[in-house]
């Protein structure tokens, strides 16, 4: 098998950008760009060690990076600091105490802010709610919410006392919220009765009550009284958060946690069923987090930033609460969806509020582009300068689109690549001095080494198509996968071997251009990228095959104009199934139940019998073709009976 990947896009356009943009922009020089960036990578240790000393320590560190225990990085040993203390204290006790730092938007139209002052103010006593319930230093705390400011209070007050959090996607099943418990021992889950989706309720403490009834351990459950809908109670477990804060003291001290304890696990899909908890620690998380916002959105005093991204993701983490906050930013938060109660909605969000910088998916701006430029052309968004994009590969003309009709032409796109594991972003344009291409992420950030590698780790020329490296730690990178070492060693640090110390290898291929611009080229493992949201083919097969009419399930993707892929299933049905369409919507409704909606294959296909190797390996590349409608140029010579080809091409889908 070659390990070269084909790369056939051709993209020329350059935008640099404009002088008006680079007359206000942080770094608007390339020298000074470069300058910064040869210093990150050559001498690392003065680098971060001076944007580490902006944020506020509670003791200082004595080490910037210890890599002796590598794959395990330390960051700024020695040093304590507190993320709530780091993203509130330091502006509700100075000049930014009555900024503010949230303006929220719920999809009924209801609407909150809080400055610094009040948000400081609400974590310590949400965080005096949670050690009142005992939680304290170290537990492992579930957090299980709709888009409202508590879910970034719980996140905060949480940070606040030490405790650990590990937010699930609100979209997920009870089963998947129970997977990630158990599989953190959490002591406490916070959630909401539910949140506001088109136009209805989606309930959420009935997956939660769900989800813990098997879990012993969960000892409260907090609940926040969002939609107002009759909840199931258990008095010994359940708590209201109103009732709960009636009483409470106003102040909570920001426990001194030391840089390498862990602030959070958030849970992400691998090529194998069992999510992985990410581990990332406290200091250098934070120290990333802060200065990719403050960099790459070009973050200025008066700027109002809005990432559209939910909580449960890692965009959530990092670029809605930890980045913007640290810096003191005024951030837009939206509980609902972009079509509700029109489509239009989101740009009547940056209207109403004067949006100055929108970061968003490509499969948000996809489903914009098929709604209609007249949803966009109704909204003043003329105080928008900076537009950011994250999650898959943006095609050419989405992302043009996103210029001329978002943008207005003057913004520039910041494309960001990064990943759960990485913790912030590792390859982007930086606005002021980049010349940005429709489908590039262009250049390394600060400190981030990438290269385009063969399976023997050669480097491979400009133009060649390979695997994404990274020979650096970062900060902000993965600390482990909770509980499971060997899988870490595995999964990210085994690619090359020979390599001393370890490559990083993220999973993705990638080739760069003439002007050494990267382009990704998307996953190279079992990994499928629906909306942006990576999901294990495996995981998803489990779940197909826990369904009893189904004997045996391959699960692949094929490329879709909106959602980037889409999943096609092919199923072996069980002696008496179901007829085909019936089994079909059946297995939809049943993988949404065990894993969530995001996870429903969009197209599932009931076939007798799967393409095998003689050895019994299922031949999923072929699955790939078919369900694009490719033709296959393969080998098909290790095919155990070549005529399953014709018979799966003959089987459509439903
Ligand atoms: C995977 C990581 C980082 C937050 C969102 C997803 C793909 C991410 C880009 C981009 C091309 C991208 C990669 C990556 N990806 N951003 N700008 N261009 N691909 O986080 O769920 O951890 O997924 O998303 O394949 O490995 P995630």
């Amino acid at each position: 098998m070659s390990d070269q990947i084909e790369s056939v896009l051709a993209e020329s356009r350059a935008f640099p950008p404009s002088d008006e943009f680079r007359a206000a922009a942080r770094i608007a020089d390339p020298a000074e760009y470069e300058r910064l960036h040869r210093e990150s990578i050559e001498d690392p240790e003065t680098f971060w060690g001076r944007v580490a000393g902006e944020l506020p320590w509670l003791r200082p560190f004595e080490a910037v990076l210890d890599w002796s225990g590598a794959p395990f990085a330390r960051w700024f040993t020695g040093g304590q600091i507190n993320a709530s203390h780091v993203c509130l204290d330091q502006h509700a006790q100075g000049e930014r105490a009555d900024k503010t730092a949230l303006v929220w938007e719920g999809e009924p139209g209801d609407r909150r802010t809080f400055t610094y002052r009040e948000l400081h103010l609400e974590v310590q006593r949400f965080a005096n709610v949670l050690k009142a319930r005992g939680i304290g230093k170290g537990d492992r705390v579930a957090i299980y919410m709709p888009m409202i400011p508590e879910a970034a209070m719980a996140m905060l007050a949480c940070a606040r006392i030490g405790a650990i959090h590990s937010v699930v996607f609100g979209g997920f099943s009870s089963t998947s919220l129970e997977d990630r418990i158990a599989d953190g021992d959490c002591c406490a889950v916070i959630t909401a009765d539910g949140g506001w989706r088109r136009g209805s309720v989606l309930p959420l403490k009935p997956a939660v009550d769900e989800a813990v009834a098997n879990q012993p351990g969960v000892r409260t459950v907090l609940c926040v009284r969002r939609t107002g809908q009759d909840v199931a109670w258990n008095t010994e477990r359940d708590v209201w958060l109103h009732e709960a804060l009636e009483g409470v003291a106003d102040e909570c001290a920001p426990e001194p946690m030391d840089a390498e304890d862990v602030l959070f696990l958030l849970y992400t899909s691998g090529s194998t069923g069992k999510p992985k908890g990410i581990v990332h620690t406290t200091g250098g998380y934070l120290v990333s987090a802060y200065l990719s916002t403050q960099t790459v959105f070009d973050l200025r005093e008066d700027d109002v930033y809005w990432c559209t991204a939910d909580v449960g993701w890692i965009t959530g983490h990092s670029y809605i609460v930890y980045g913007p906050l640290a810096n003191g930013a005024t951030m837009v938060m939206y509980e609902g969806a972009p079509n509700a109660p029109h489509e239009g909605r989101f740009w009547e969000i940056c209207e109403a509020h004067g949006v100055t910088i929108f970061y968003t998916a490509p499969t948000a701006i996809r489903a914009f582009m098929k709604w209609g430029d007249e949803h966009v052309e109704k909204h003043d968004l003329s105080k928008l300068r900076l537009l950011g994009t994250v999650g898959e590969p943006i095609n050419p003309a989405a992302w043009m689109w996103y210029r001329d009709k978002v943008g207005g032409g003057r913004c520039p796109i910041v494309d960001t690549w990064w990943q759960t594991e990485t913790g912030s972003i590792m390859l982007t344009p930086l606005p002021g001095v980049s010349a940005t291409k429709p489908g590039s992420a262009t250049r390394p950030f600060f400190g981030v080494d990438a290269a385009i590698l063969d399976e023997e780790g050669n480097e491979l020329p400009q133009g060649k198509g390979g695997l994404l490296a990274l020979r650096r730690p970062w900060p902000s990178m993965l600390r482990g996968i909770w509980g499971d070492e060997q899988r870490f060693r595995d999964t990210y640090w085994s690619r090359w071997p020979a390599a001393d110390p370890p490559l990083y290898f993220p999973g993705d291929g990638a080739r760069t251009d003439e002007d050494g611009d990267f382009w990704i080229l998307g996953r190279v493992d079992d990994v499928l990228n629906v909306s942006g949201h990576r999901l294990s083919t495996m995981e998803i097969e489990s779940a197909l095959v826990s369904h009893d009419q189904v004997v045996e399930a391959a699960v692949v993707p094929r490329p879709d104009d909106l959602t980037g892929e889409a999943i096609v299933a092919f199923v072996i049905p069980a002696q008496g199934a179901d007829d085909a369409a019936t089994l079909a919507g059946a297995l939809g409704e049943h993988v949404a139940t065990e894993i969530g909606k995001l996870a429903r294959p969009a197209e599932v296909r009931v076939t007798p019998r799967l393409p095998k190797t003689r050895s019994g390996k299922i031949m999923r590349r072929l699955l790939r073709a078919i369900a694009s409608g490719e033709e296959i140029t393969q080998d098909t010579t290790t095919l155990e009976d070549p005529t399953i080809l014709d018979e799966l091409r003959a089987n459509g889908g439903h």
